[in-house]
């Protein structure tokens, strides 16, 4: 009996556990089912998420591509009227204060006048200072630039697409042409700069640089570091490259007077100076003028400098007076030659410089005074000169 009553509470006690259990599992079941659908909920949520994301992105980007195509599109319906709307919305990000006032001096090409300095100087409602962050590091930059004292920059515009100019004039073939594409001529189908130069020291918002052959006003699209993996050893060069530069002149030699004169114009011109003392400028003038600078129908026709010098003014300036300096020169200079009297004229950091070259081509600097324009021209200078004087202090 007793016996048969502790079985029968233990089938009950069974029974409970078994129930107990079989609850327990029924809820284990049905939570995990629950669970089961949440997920499938979740991950049927996140698919038609992701599904809209897509479709969101491949709107955007169809709208994007809508928006570009209807800027282009307008743009060449405005091309042929008044508007120059850009469908690339690129604006220079910086200016370069140069050594170089014109583009007469300016060298062909960059790190041949290890003492040709600039500031690039950083336009910060453009871009932000922290943009220059780590530049300091690399010895060397590639500078993206425009040729913005192109003569026939409003051709670009009116021909909009379509090329004109297909050959160009090489100095160093004396003359003969070339595709322009062949060529670093700046009369260029898109007048782009490429460019390379020595980064002495970033300073705020400018950047100290050497070696340039960037003439002074330069707007600047853009700066990369230079990589050492950027030069190709194994580049070869058509035969018009190979050999030694036909333009290097056999010396670069000083007048007497010389040093007087420049010492009388030194005083006024330092505080305006990339150069820290008159010997490192003296050293800029003989590097400039090491390479023969002169246009080619300077070269080709010496005894007609004057009238050169006027037609090079005309094609420089076009109503403009950024070559003030150039123009009183040739006016002051405008007396009759003897031949063989080439006297020719360079404007470096507003100082005008006069020189001869002989048949041997042996330059002898005569002369140096500063232009009559000197101080308007390198008015706000001040901050890139003092960058620099600084930065060799
Ligand atoms: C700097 O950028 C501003 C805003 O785009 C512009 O108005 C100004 O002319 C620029 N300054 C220079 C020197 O280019
Ligand atoms: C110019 O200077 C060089 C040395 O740099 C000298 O050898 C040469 O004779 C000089 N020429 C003239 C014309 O003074
Ligand atoms: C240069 O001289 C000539 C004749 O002496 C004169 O006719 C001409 O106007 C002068 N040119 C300039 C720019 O002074
Ligand atoms: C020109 O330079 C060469 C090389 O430096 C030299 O041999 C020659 O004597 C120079 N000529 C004159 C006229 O100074
Ligand atoms: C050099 O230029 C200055 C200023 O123009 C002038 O006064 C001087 O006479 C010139 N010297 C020579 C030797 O031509």
């Amino acid at each position: 009996m007793v016996e048969f009553e502790i079985g029968k509470w233990g089938v009950i006690a069974m029974g409970i556990t078994v129930a107990a259990a079989a609850i327990s599992v029924f809820f284990w079941w049905r939570e995990s089912k629950r669970a089961a659908s949440r997920i499938e909920d979740l991950e049927s949520s996140l698919n038609s998420f992701s599904q809209e994301v897509k479709s969101e992105r491949r709107g955007r980007i169809r709208a994007q591509q809508d928006l570009r195509k209807a800027l282009l599109d307008q743009e060449r319906v405005s091309a042929n009227g008044e508007s120059k709307a850009c469908a690339y919305p690129f604006v220079p990000i910086a200016v370069v204060d140069s050594c170089f006032d014109t583009r007469n001096g300016t060298p062909r090409q960059p790190l041949l006048v290890p003492h040709a300095r600039a500031c690039l100087v950083l336009n910060r409602s453009r871009v932000p200072l922290h943009t220059l962050e780590g530049l300091a590091e690399f010895s060397h930059c590639w500078i993206l630039f425009v040729f913005h004292l192109n003569t026939d920059l409003d051709k670009l515009w009116k021909y909009r697409g379509r090329t004109k100019k297909a050959k160009v004039r090489v100095p160093r073939l004396k003359g003969q042409k070339l595709g322009v594409l062949a060529t670093r001529s700046p009369h260029r189908p898109c007048p782009i700069g490429l460019s390379v130069a020595k980064v002495e020291a970033v300073d705020g918002h400018t950047v100290l640089l050497s070696g340039v052959d960037l003439v002074d006003g330069t707007p600047v699209l853009d700066i990369k570091p230079y990589l050492p993996s950027d030069c190709i050893p194994e580049a070869t060069l058509p035969k018009w490259l190979q050999g030694d530069n036909p333009l290097a002149v056999a010396s670069v030699n000083f007048s007497s007077d010389f040093k007087s004169s420049l010492d009388n114009c030194w005083e006024i011109a330092m505080e305006h100076s990339l150069y820290a003392c008159q010997d490192e400028f003296q050293t800029l003038i003989k590097q400039v003028l090491s390479w023969d600078i002169r246009s080619i129908s300077q070269q080709r026709n010496p005894h007609h400098l004057i009238a050169d010098i006027r037609n090079e003014i005309k094609n420089i300036n076009d109503g403009s007076d950024d070559d003030d300096c150039t123009y009183i020169n040739s006016r002051k200079n405008n007396v009759t030659y003897s031949p063989g009297d080439n006297t020719y004229h360079v404007d470096l950091e507003g100082f005008d410089v006069s020189y001869k070259i002989d048949d041997d081509s042996n330059i002898t600097v005569e002369n140096i005074s500063l232009c009559p324009d000197f101080l308007t021209r390198r008015k706000g200078r001040r901050i890139c000169s003092a960058a620099w004087r600084s930065n060799n202090g």
